[in-house]
């Protein structure tokens, strides 16, 4: 079936808005920092707001945080089409990670409205509170939420960095309704899909504009602690040492070692952040604490290397004397899309005629989530080098207006209506 809509996507607009949200951060352009409920992030809230109220969608913002833009349809009692992403962004991080799939969901419905296009089912954007684990230690905060993978006694259990609890922090930036009403039933969405950049090279080596998602690798968070003594870097001796950071630096090489030696190819394994108490050169290291992120496509493999670095971790500390806390922060499934789903986005490519393959996502999304309520796929486009998680982080104008085309023609063909 031909897609037809004539539809005009503004790439110099939507451009300028991405441009224009990369300004709303804590970092120094052209790098990107904006965490979860800081005045920054609080303020970028707002930008986007007035976008999609521009764009004539009614808003609803739940107890977390995640913000719901609805175009109404002619048959509104009919469950919705989604789509979004997320604004926030890791520390010094660049500007397209979860923005394209925000902004470029406005834009979306901007050239639906103005092709003339009403929808039969409703659709809704849906601009997901905290992707990023940054802030809280957990990964899809808000679409975890909704999915009821992470209850209210779980949220009230989270604190972030400085030991401010969640629910606090929730409260001052506004957010105080009851966290039972944050999980949605499964049947609530009809279907959802996700714009995002790539985040990897694939695309770009096989010189394609769009890739389809057919699956999310699954990841786990390990937090690892070891607590021994501290001292006098001078004075005290060797043999009397319990000194935390090289328990730290065996586990950092082991968890190299552990995916490196994994037969999975697509096994990998980072420690992205080791903080050092009390962090003075003159000082011995009596705490040190660091969290692992583990991903594999095949879940037996991600599990075996969660349970050896758990392993692994619980023996350093104990060989070297040293008190210690294990915690697998969070283990997830990866999720498998929906065929009828990625056939809409198909479809959509096809009767456009761009070229693209169908492709796993090593990143995970807040599809990863949506995935419990409905059947999902996700709209890739290149990463300049297949970077990402960096303030060079690129992705052409002209290849981000080519995946909100392609997401404007699947929302219309999900959402059904007419011209
Ligand atoms: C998402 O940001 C991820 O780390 O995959
Ligand atoms: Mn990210
Ligand atoms: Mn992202």
């Amino acid at each position: 079936m031909p897609n037809n809509l004539s539809l005009t996507i503004d790439a110099a607009r939507l451009q300028a808005e991405i441009d224009t949200l990369a300004t709303y951060s804590d970092a120094p352009a052209p790098a990107v920092t904006r965490i979860l409920f800081t005045p920054t992030e609080l303020e970028a809230r707002d930008y986007v707001r007035g976008l999609m109220r521009e764009a004539a969608l009614s808003l609803r913002e739940d107890a977390v945080g995640n913000i719901f833009g609805r175009w109404e349809g002619a048959d509104d009692t009919l469950p919705a089409v989604a789509t979004g992403s997320h604004i926030d962004a890791i520390p010094f991080s660049g500007k397209y990670d979860g923005v394209v799939g925000v902004l470029g969901a406005i834009e979306a419905v901007r050239a639906l409205r103005q092709a003339g296009f009403t929808p039969q089912r409703p659709i809704e954007l849906i601009m997901f509170t905290a992707e990023e684990p940054t802030r809280f230690k957990v990964g899809c905060l808000g679409s975890r939420a909704l999915a009821g993978k992470l209850s209210p006694v779980k949220l009230l259990d989270l604190t972030d960095g400085d030991g401010n609890p969640f629910d606090a922090v929730r409260r001052q930036a506004g957010y105080i309704d009851s966290l039972d009403d944050v999980e949605l039933p499964g049947g609530h969405y009809d279907s959802f899909v996700e714009l995002h950049i790539e985040q990897g090279p694939r695309l770009e080596a096989a010189k394609l504009p769009l890739g389809v998602v057919t699956a999310i690798a699954a990841p786990a968070t390990v937090r690892v602690q070891f607590e021994g003594s501290g001292g006098h870097a001078g004075t005290v001796l060797m043999p009397d040492r319990r000194d935390a950071l090289p328990a730290a630096a065996e586990l950092i090489l082991s968890v190299e070692k552990i995916a490196q030696s994994s037969t999975s190819p697509d096994a990998v394994a980072t420690v992205g952040l080791c903080h050092i108490y009390p962090g003075a050169v003159n000082s011995i290291a009596s705490r040190v604490y660091i969290e692992v992120d583990i991903r594999d496509i095949d879940l037996t493999s991600r599990n075996r290397m969660v349970d050896t670095v758990v392993q692994v971790a619980k023996t350093i500390a104990e060989r070297r004397k040293l008190e210690y806390e294990v915690v697998v922060l969070n283990a997830d499934d990866p999720c498998t899309c929906g065929r009828e789903v990625i056939g809409a986005v198909v479809e959509s490519i096809e009767a456009l005629g761009y070229p693209y393959q169908t492709m796993v996502s090593r990143a995970y999304h807040d599809t990863l989530f949506m995935a419990d309520l409905c059947p999902t796929t996700m709209i890739f486009v290149p990463s300049q080098n297949g970077y990402s998680h960096r303030p060079d982080e690129y992705t052409a104008p002209e290849d981000i207006a080519r995946g909100v085309e392609v997401l404007a023609h699947t929302l219309a063909r999900l959402a059904g209506g007419t011209e």
